[in-house]
């Protein structure tokens, strides 16, 4: 079985941050999003993986991925000149699939469970034609919905409805043969928002009478298309993954509490840190308190500051900031006090960023 990962598309939903990068790469608990993806499906025994890039960000997904030897797996990038919705992007890989079987994998989804045994039970049944994976979700609106007949199969898929049938969301991972969803995306139309959808591929599939498997996700899964998305993903891969690893430095004077991981080069001064958190290489924390909830990327310096749930992105500076919380940084950002006058904020910042600071009434 191959391995599908779209990690094209356009990422408005999390701008700022993907205007100079993709969303893919965003970092959770300092690893980019892509590489818990390419985890799951080499760990499911899938190695040969074809990545749907897009010319804006593929080179910077090509150069985190390189030729998947860090995983013994082998990837083939496939640009898709636009993003023109997940059905299209199975069209433009066409070559790269042939007439295997395969696994496609939205690359900004989490989850906290193997999808081995899902490819195997896909493998072992030849007479499914697609298999895709449900979770109850609070707010259904945001994604393709099934509903299940009385027997408990799948008896429609809608994408994003305005009036949900079910709260069933559609997680990204998806099982198909080549045959059958090829021939099913021949027959379908642009939606309303003009994407060649993967939901309606599925529903064609359905419509032909082919068998459409479906297993309920039970542990968490989580779409990081937007920034609380992206700080609960955070929070949720650190509370389930984080590991307690001290390389760098940690002076006498700091207190280290819980699943904190501090990477070689990182140095740790008069500081508490409750995890669970991640400490990235080179980065400096002095006189601060970190945690819980909080990755602090390579390279970031955090001076006499509070930040706990937070994402801080590689090269950030903190300096003198009593409480940041519930923040996402990109790169190179910095946040200090500075020359403004008493009451005023000076800003520098750019396209569709968030600025949030509490009310003084
Ligand atoms: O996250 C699960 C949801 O993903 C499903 O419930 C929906 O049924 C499915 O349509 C999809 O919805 P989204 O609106 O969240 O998809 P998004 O546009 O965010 O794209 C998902 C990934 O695929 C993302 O990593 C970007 C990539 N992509 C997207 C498009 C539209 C491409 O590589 N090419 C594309 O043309």
């Amino acid at each position: 079985m191959k391995g599908l990962v779209l990690s094209g598309g356009a990422g408005s939903r999390l701008r700022p941050i993907t205007y100079t990068g993709a969303k893919q790469l965003v970092p959770v608990a300092n690893r980019p999003i892509l590489f818990f993806v390419i985890d799951n499906l080499v760990g499911a025994g899938i190695v040969d993986i074809g990545v749907v890039i897009s010319p804006e960000t593929g080179s910077e997904v090509r150069a985190a991925l390189g030729d998947g030897s860090r995983w013994n797996a082998k990837f083939s990038y496939i640009v898709q000149e636009r993003p023109a919705g997940l059905a299209h992007a199975v069209l433009v890989a066409r070559d790269f699939l042939g007439s295997d079987d395969f696994c496609m994998y939205l690359g900004d989804n989490l989850i906290g469970s193997p999808i081995r045994p899902a490819v195997e039970a896909f493998a072992a049944r030849p007479e499914v034609s697609a298999s895709v994976m449900l979770k109850e979700v609070p707010n259904p609106r945001a994604f393709g919905v099934a509903v299940l007949d009385a027997s408990g199969r799948i008896a429609q898929l809608i994408e994003k409805p305005e009036h949900p049938p079910s709260n069933l969301a559609l997680v990204g991972v998806y099982l198909f043969r080549s045959a059958s969803v090829f021939s099913a995306i021949s027959e379908i139309k642009p939606s309303p928002r003009g994407e060649l959808e993967i939901t309606d591929t599925l529903a064609r599939i359905l419509a032909r009478g082919e068998i459409v498997h479906h297993d309920i996700v039970t542990s968490w899964w989580l779409d990081t298309g937007k920034k609380d998305d992206l700080l609960l993903a955070n929070e949720t891969v650190l509370d389930a993954w984080a590991v307690a690893e001290v390389r760098g430095v940690v002076d006498g004077a700091s207190r280290v509490t819980g699943r904190v991981s501090i990477a070689e080069g990182a140095v740790v001064e008069r500081s508490t840190i409750r995890g669970p958190v991640v400490i990235g290489a080179g980065a400096r924390v002095v006189d601060s308190n970190i945690g819980p909830f909080t990755s602090i990327g390579p390279e970031v310096t955090v001076l006499r500051s509070g930040i706990d749930r937070s994402v801080l992105m590689e090269g950030c500076l903190v300096e003198d900031i009593a409480r940041l919380e519930d923040s996402l940084l990109g790169r190179r950002v910095r946040v200090r006090p500075g020359d403004a006058r008493a009451g005023a904020i000076v800003l520098l910042v750019g396209d569709d960023c968030l600025i949030e600071f509490a009310r003084t009434s």
